[in-house]
């Protein structure tokens, strides 16, 4: 490793079928006043709402609610739920359900005590926190953004239709617990477990594909990987396998949660990608993700043979002898192709809704970024979405 970095990671995790118990033992650290925030209402179905409630109302709590988080959350919602927090004295945001929920109790933490435009402020001057943070806890009900473990918080602007995600700097908006019970996660839909499972692959990806020197990270990231392809096999045919499930739990949370990035530059660009189309689109995260990536691996290829040659044969056991190193790290990625197809993840933006006159906007709405094998200009942007099409 050849670089100079910190890590810290200050989220205590509680694991397993059991972990809810742990929020009688995290609840006492803070005051009075909960708000409890949720999505659309799949806990109220689980019943997971009802378990938490009676934890919180045997703690003596105070709870408010912000409820109907959507997925992608927006900026509207963002400035009601600050509201509402406001408006409650706010000791604790406890979120409750997936990356959406999560992400968006981390942008209301850090606007609450902020006097400035949390948008302009955030997510586009890309500033720290000045003021107070409230703490998030987080009861974790999907597997795939990291978000339980991180200090990110996507937040999409439907006026300027931009989404864009902020990665704080500052330990302190990292969730203080979160709790991760991988049964929660059985009541997914099928697609929603496998968006999630493509974007905790997509996340190995992004930190993996980049660099040039021996990295301890990147022999991480290939052991993720592998537990990944094995577990989402299992979990494809079998969704109520819970080993499968709580390994794809795991996995989610150590591919996003800094480790794999120590030491590296990141690449990234998928995610830029499938964002600028999501926010066009509204489409599922994961699934963005999977319609833009492999026009994008294609296509930086050439400038990355040697890594992507290793991904073929550490990751997908290619067979290189006898061929080139391209042909090899050609092979690694239609056998990446063969899994997704096996997973029934969307392999075009067509499906998600984009179409040929929105080509430009989504190109503008793309932020590029530097870390990766490739810097794209704006022509390789829209060449590699015409072929995401
Ligand atoms: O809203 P409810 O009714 O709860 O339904 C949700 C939602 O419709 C449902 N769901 C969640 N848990 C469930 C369940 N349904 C049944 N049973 C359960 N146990 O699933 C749907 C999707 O949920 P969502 O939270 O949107 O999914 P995900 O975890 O994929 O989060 C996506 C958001 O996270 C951002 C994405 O951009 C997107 O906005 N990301 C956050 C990152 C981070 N913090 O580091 C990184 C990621 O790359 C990503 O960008
Ligand atoms: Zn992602």
């Amino acid at each position: 490793m050849l670089g100079n970095f910190s890590y810290c990671n200050p989220t205590k995790l509680y694991f397993g079928d059991e972990s809810l118990s742990y929020l009688n033992t995290e609840l006492p650290k803070y005051g009075k006043n909960v708000v409890l925030v949720y999505g659309g209402g799949s806990i109220k179905k689980n019943g997971i709402y009802e378990d938490v409630l009676k934890i919180l109302r045997s703690s003596g709590k105070n709870v408010a609610e912000i409820a109907g988080v959507m997925p992608n959350p927006t900026l509207a919602k963002l400035y009601e739920g600050i509201a509402i927090a406001r408006g409650h004295h706010a000791d604790l945001l406890l979120a409750v359900g997936g990356g959406s929920v999560c992400d968006y109790a981390k942008a209301v933490a850090v606007s609450v005590h902020c006097e400035e435009d949390p948008w302009d402020k955030y997510y586009l001057r890309f500033e720290e926190p000045t003021c107070e943070i409230v703490p998030v806890g987080c009861v974790l009900t999907m597997a795939g953004t990291g978000s339980e473990m991180n200090a990110g918080a996507v937040i999409t602007n439907q006026e300027t239709k931009r989404k864009i995600g902020h990665v704080f700097a500052d330990e302190k908006v990292m969730p203080r617990f979160a709790i991760l019970n991988p049964q929660y996660t059985l009541t997914l839909p099928h697609e929603q477990m496998t968006a999630g499972i493509y974007d905790i692959f997509s996340h190995i990806c992004e930190q993996y594909f980049s660099g040039e020197d021996d990295n301890t990270s990147d022999y991480i990231s290939e052991g993720l990987m592998r537990s990944l392809l094995r577990s989402s096999r299992i979990a494809n045919q079998e969704p109520q396998d819970y080993e499968a499930r709580s390994n794809i739990m795991w996995t989610a949370t150590w591919a996003l949660n800094t480790l794999i990035s120590r030491g590296k530059s990141t690449d990234w660009m998928v995610h830029m990608l499938g964002q600028a189309v999501g926010a066009y689109t509204n489409a599922t995260h994961g699934m963005t993700l999977s319609a833009v990536s492999l026009p994008y691996y294609r296509h930086i290829l050439p400038y990355g043979v040697q890594k992507f040659k290793r991904f073929a044969v550490n990751v997908w056991d290619v067979d290189p002898s006898g061929k080139t190193d391209e042909q090899t790290a050609r092979q690694g990625l239609a056998a990446m192709e063969g899994w997704m197809r096996e997973l029934g993840l969307t392999m075009n933006i067509s499906e998600l809704g984009a179409t040929e006159e929105m080509i430009d906007d989504i190109a503008d709405g793309t932020l590029i970024m530097n870390g990766g094998y490739k810097v794209l200009s704006r022509d390789e942007i829209v060449e590699i979405l015409k072929e995401s099409l």
